[in-house]
Protein backbone atom coordinates (compact mmCIF):
# COMPACT_ATOMS: atom_id res chain seq x y z
CA UNK A 1 0.00 0.00 0.00
CA UNK A 2 1.65 3.28 -0.79
CA UNK A 3 2.78 5.71 1.91
CA UNK A 4 1.49 9.15 2.01
CA UNK A 5 2.14 10.73 5.22
CA UNK A 6 1.94 14.39 6.94
CA UNK A 7 -1.03 15.49 4.38
CA UNK A 8 -2.90 18.24 5.23
CA UNK A 9 -4.54 19.41 1.63
CA UNK A 10 -5.57 17.30 -1.03
CA UNK A 11 -5.54 19.19 -4.40
CA UNK A 12 -7.03 17.71 -7.59
CA UNK A 13 -6.60 18.36 -11.28
CA UNK A 14 -10.06 19.30 -12.49
CA UNK A 15 -9.91 18.56 -16.60
CA UNK A 16 -9.78 14.63 -17.43
CA UNK A 17 -9.40 14.01 -13.25
CA UNK A 18 -12.34 14.98 -11.60
CA UNK A 19 -14.30 16.26 -14.84
CA UNK A 20 -14.61 13.69 -18.31
CA UNK A 21 -13.40 15.93 -20.84
CA UNK A 22 -14.33 13.34 -23.40
CA UNK A 23 -18.14 13.89 -22.20
CA UNK A 24 -18.98 17.11 -24.82
CA UNK A 25 -18.34 14.59 -27.83
CA UNK A 26 -20.21 11.26 -26.54
CA UNK A 27 -23.25 13.33 -26.19
CA UNK A 28 -23.40 14.71 -29.69
CA UNK A 29 -22.40 11.64 -31.22
CA UNK A 30 -24.92 11.27 -33.56
CA UNK A 31 -23.91 14.47 -35.08
CA UNK A 32 -20.13 13.51 -35.58
CA UNK A 33 -20.49 9.82 -36.53
CA UNK A 34 -18.16 7.35 -35.47
CA UNK A 35 -15.12 10.55 -35.98
CA UNK A 36 -16.29 11.74 -32.30
CA UNK A 37 -13.56 9.17 -30.13
CA UNK A 38 -11.06 10.73 -32.28
CA UNK A 39 -11.99 13.88 -32.81
CA UNK A 40 -12.33 13.83 -29.06
CA UNK A 41 -8.72 12.60 -28.66
CA UNK A 42 -7.67 15.08 -30.77
CA UNK A 43 -9.35 18.19 -29.53
CA UNK A 44 -7.80 17.06 -25.99
CA UNK A 45 -4.46 16.99 -27.40
CA UNK A 46 -4.23 20.10 -29.04
CA UNK A 47 -6.10 22.10 -25.94
CA UNK A 48 -2.73 20.47 -23.85
CA UNK A 49 -0.18 21.25 -26.48
CA UNK A 50 -1.08 24.57 -26.88
CA UNK A 51 -0.83 25.25 -23.36
CA UNK A 52 2.96 23.59 -23.17
CA UNK A 53 3.52 25.72 -26.46
CA UNK A 54 1.97 28.61 -25.66
CA UNK A 55 3.48 28.88 -21.81
CA UNK A 56 7.00 28.00 -23.50
CA UNK A 57 6.22 31.21 -25.80
CA UNK A 58 5.38 33.62 -22.83
CA UNK A 59 1.58 33.66 -24.77
CA UNK A 60 -0.74 33.21 -21.88
CA UNK A 61 -4.38 33.47 -22.85
CA UNK A 62 -7.53 31.65 -20.98
CA UNK A 63 -7.83 28.63 -21.02
CA UNK A 64 -11.22 29.16 -22.48
CA UNK A 65 -9.79 30.15 -25.98
CA UNK A 66 -7.26 27.95 -25.93
CA UNK A 67 -9.50 24.83 -25.71
CA UNK A 68 -11.78 27.08 -28.42
CA UNK A 69 -8.49 27.18 -30.83
CA UNK A 70 -8.22 23.63 -30.34
CA UNK A 71 -11.60 22.72 -31.26
CA UNK A 72 -11.36 24.38 -34.20
CA UNK A 73 -8.38 22.30 -35.37
CA UNK A 74 -9.63 19.35 -34.62
CA UNK A 75 -12.96 20.26 -36.45
CA UNK A 76 -10.98 21.23 -39.48
CA UNK A 77 -9.08 18.22 -39.45
CA UNK A 78 -11.70 15.95 -39.67
CA UNK A 79 -13.64 18.12 -42.28
CA UNK A 80 -16.08 19.47 -40.09
CA UNK A 81 -17.64 23.21 -40.86
CA UNK A 82 -20.82 23.36 -38.40
CA UNK A 83 -20.73 26.54 -36.05
CA UNK A 84 -23.86 25.37 -34.24
CA UNK A 85 -22.26 22.31 -33.34
CA UNK A 86 -18.67 23.86 -32.34
CA UNK A 87 -21.21 25.73 -30.28
CA UNK A 88 -22.89 22.97 -28.61
CA UNK A 89 -19.46 21.06 -28.02
CA UNK A 90 -18.04 24.69 -26.12
CA UNK A 91 -21.10 25.01 -24.30
CA UNK A 92 -21.10 21.15 -23.27
CA UNK A 93 -17.57 22.05 -22.28
CA UNK A 94 -18.50 24.63 -19.66
CA UNK A 95 -20.97 22.02 -17.56
CA UNK A 96 -18.75 18.57 -18.40
CA UNK A 97 -19.98 15.68 -16.30
CA UNK A 98 -17.78 15.23 -12.82
CA UNK A 99 -16.48 11.58 -12.54
CA UNK A 100 -19.45 8.93 -10.54
CA UNK A 101 -16.54 9.27 -7.61
CA UNK A 102 -15.61 12.84 -7.45
CA UNK A 103 -18.30 14.09 -5.00
CA UNK A 104 -18.37 11.20 -2.72
CA UNK A 105 -14.36 11.10 -2.76
CA UNK A 106 -13.99 14.39 -1.68
CA UNK A 107 -16.63 14.31 0.86
CA UNK A 108 -14.96 11.65 2.39
CA UNK A 109 -12.05 13.24 1.97
CA UNK A 110 -13.25 16.30 4.05
CA UNK A 111 -15.32 14.15 6.54
CA UNK A 112 -11.50 12.76 7.74
CA UNK A 113 -10.31 16.44 8.26
CA UNK A 114 -8.36 17.24 4.66
CA UNK A 115 -8.86 20.37 3.04
CA UNK A 116 -9.68 20.20 -0.51
CA UNK A 117 -9.17 21.79 -3.82
CA UNK A 118 -8.86 21.97 -7.28
CA UNK A 119 -5.82 23.30 -8.97
CA UNK A 120 -6.72 23.47 -13.12
CA UNK A 121 -5.31 25.26 -16.30
CA UNK A 122 -9.10 26.07 -16.28
CA UNK A 123 -10.16 29.78 -16.47
CA UNK A 124 -11.89 31.14 -13.66
CA UNK A 125 -15.41 30.99 -15.77
CA UNK A 126 -14.69 27.53 -16.65
CA UNK A 127 -14.28 26.01 -13.25
CA UNK A 128 -16.90 28.01 -11.87
CA UNK A 129 -19.72 26.86 -14.23
CA UNK A 130 -18.17 23.32 -14.05
CA UNK A 131 -18.24 23.12 -10.34
CA UNK A 132 -21.18 24.53 -10.42
CA UNK A 133 -23.35 22.44 -12.54
CA UNK A 134 -21.95 19.03 -10.68
CA UNK A 135 -22.42 20.07 -6.95
CA UNK A 136 -18.99 19.16 -6.33
CA UNK A 137 -18.36 22.75 -4.75
CA UNK A 138 -20.50 21.73 -1.61
CA UNK A 139 -17.07 19.48 -1.34
CA UNK A 140 -14.17 22.17 -2.06
CA UNK A 141 -12.45 24.93 0.24
CA UNK A 142 -10.75 26.55 -2.85
CA UNK A 143 -10.78 26.35 -6.87
CA UNK A 144 -7.42 27.44 -7.83
CA UNK A 145 -7.15 28.72 -11.45
CA UNK A 146 -4.01 29.36 -13.47
CA UNK A 147 -4.89 32.85 -14.46
CA UNK A 148 -3.79 34.41 -11.16
CA UNK A 149 -0.11 33.32 -12.30
CA UNK A 150 -0.22 33.33 -15.62
CA UNK A 151 1.09 30.75 -17.18
CA UNK A 152 0.12 26.93 -17.13
CA UNK A 153 0.98 23.52 -16.02
CA UNK A 154 3.82 22.25 -15.31
CA UNK A 155 5.46 25.30 -14.84
CA UNK A 156 6.22 25.53 -10.78
CA UNK A 157 4.40 28.73 -10.42
CA UNK A 158 1.33 26.66 -10.75
CA UNK A 159 1.98 24.14 -8.16
CA UNK A 160 3.32 27.00 -5.58
CA UNK A 161 -0.14 28.57 -5.74
CA UNK A 162 -1.89 25.85 -4.23
CA UNK A 163 1.11 26.30 -1.46
CA UNK A 164 0.32 29.79 -1.30
CA UNK A 165 -3.73 29.90 -1.33
CA UNK A 166 -3.92 26.40 1.05
CA UNK A 167 -1.31 27.73 3.68
CA UNK A 168 0.70 24.58 3.76
CA UNK A 169 4.15 23.29 2.90
CA UNK A 170 4.53 21.87 -0.47
CA UNK A 171 5.21 17.69 1.20
CA UNK A 172 1.45 18.39 3.28
CA UNK A 173 -0.32 18.62 -0.12
CA UNK A 174 -1.35 15.23 -1.72
CA UNK A 175 -1.96 16.17 -5.77
CA UNK A 176 -4.26 14.14 -7.53
CA UNK A 177 -4.47 14.30 -11.43
CA UNK A 178 -5.21 11.55 -14.61
CA UNK A 179 -2.90 13.91 -16.44
CA UNK A 180 0.59 11.78 -16.13
CA UNK A 181 2.89 14.63 -17.25
CA UNK A 182 0.90 17.13 -14.58
CA UNK A 183 1.45 14.59 -11.67
CA UNK A 184 4.93 14.01 -13.35
CA UNK A 185 5.38 18.13 -12.58
CA UNK A 186 3.49 17.76 -9.38
CA UNK A 187 6.04 15.02 -7.85
CA UNK A 188 8.89 17.36 -9.17
CA UNK A 189 7.80 20.61 -7.58
CA UNK A 190 7.52 18.51 -4.62
CA UNK A 191 3.76 17.26 -3.77
CA UNK A 192 3.01 13.98 -2.43
CA UNK A 193 1.41 12.53 -5.90
CA UNK A 194 -1.37 9.83 -6.55
CA UNK A 195 -1.59 9.28 -10.42
CA UNK A 196 -5.19 8.42 -11.40
CA UNK A 197 -3.89 6.21 -14.27
CA UNK A 198 -7.56 5.72 -15.34
CA UNK A 199 -6.54 4.22 -18.61
CA UNK A 200 -3.36 1.88 -17.87
CA UNK A 201 -1.04 3.92 -19.76
CA UNK A 202 2.31 3.44 -18.83
CA UNK A 203 4.93 5.22 -16.39
CA UNK A 204 6.12 8.54 -18.19
CA UNK A 205 9.83 9.20 -18.91
CA UNK A 206 9.81 12.23 -16.91
CA UNK A 207 11.30 13.64 -13.89
CA UNK A 208 8.84 13.31 -10.48
CA UNK A 209 7.77 9.84 -9.67
CA UNK A 210 4.28 9.83 -8.17
CA UNK A 211 4.06 8.05 -4.56
CA UNK A 212 0.52 6.02 -5.35
CA UNK A 213 -1.33 4.97 -8.52
CA UNK A 214 -4.96 4.99 -8.63
CA UNK A 215 -8.02 3.22 -10.91
CA UNK A 216 -10.17 5.30 -9.03
CA UNK A 217 -10.97 8.46 -6.68
CA UNK A 218 -12.76 5.88 -3.98
CA UNK A 219 -8.91 4.47 -3.61
CA UNK A 220 -7.54 7.65 -2.37
CA UNK A 221 -9.16 8.02 1.17
CA UNK A 222 -7.63 4.99 2.67
CA UNK A 223 -4.51 5.66 1.77
CA UNK A 224 -3.97 8.92 3.66
CA UNK A 225 -5.78 7.36 6.81
C1 LIG B 1 -6.34 20.88 -15.81
O1 LIG B 1 -5.44 21.67 -15.47
C2 LIG B 1 -4.54 19.62 -16.96
O2 LIG B 1 -6.42 20.34 -18.16
C3 LIG B 1 -5.99 19.89 -16.91
O3 LIG B 1 -7.47 20.85 -15.32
Amino acid sequence: MAELSNIKACVFDAYGTLFDVHAPTAKVADALGPAAQALSEMWRLKQLQYTWLRSLMGEYVAFWQVTGEALDYALAAHGIEDAALRKRLMDLYLTLDAYPDALDTLARLREAGFATAILSNGSPDMLDAAVGSSGLGAELDAVLSVEDVGIFKPDGRVYQLAVDRMGVARAEICFVSANAWDAAGAANFGFQVAHLNRFNQPPEGLPGRPKAILTTLAELPPLLA
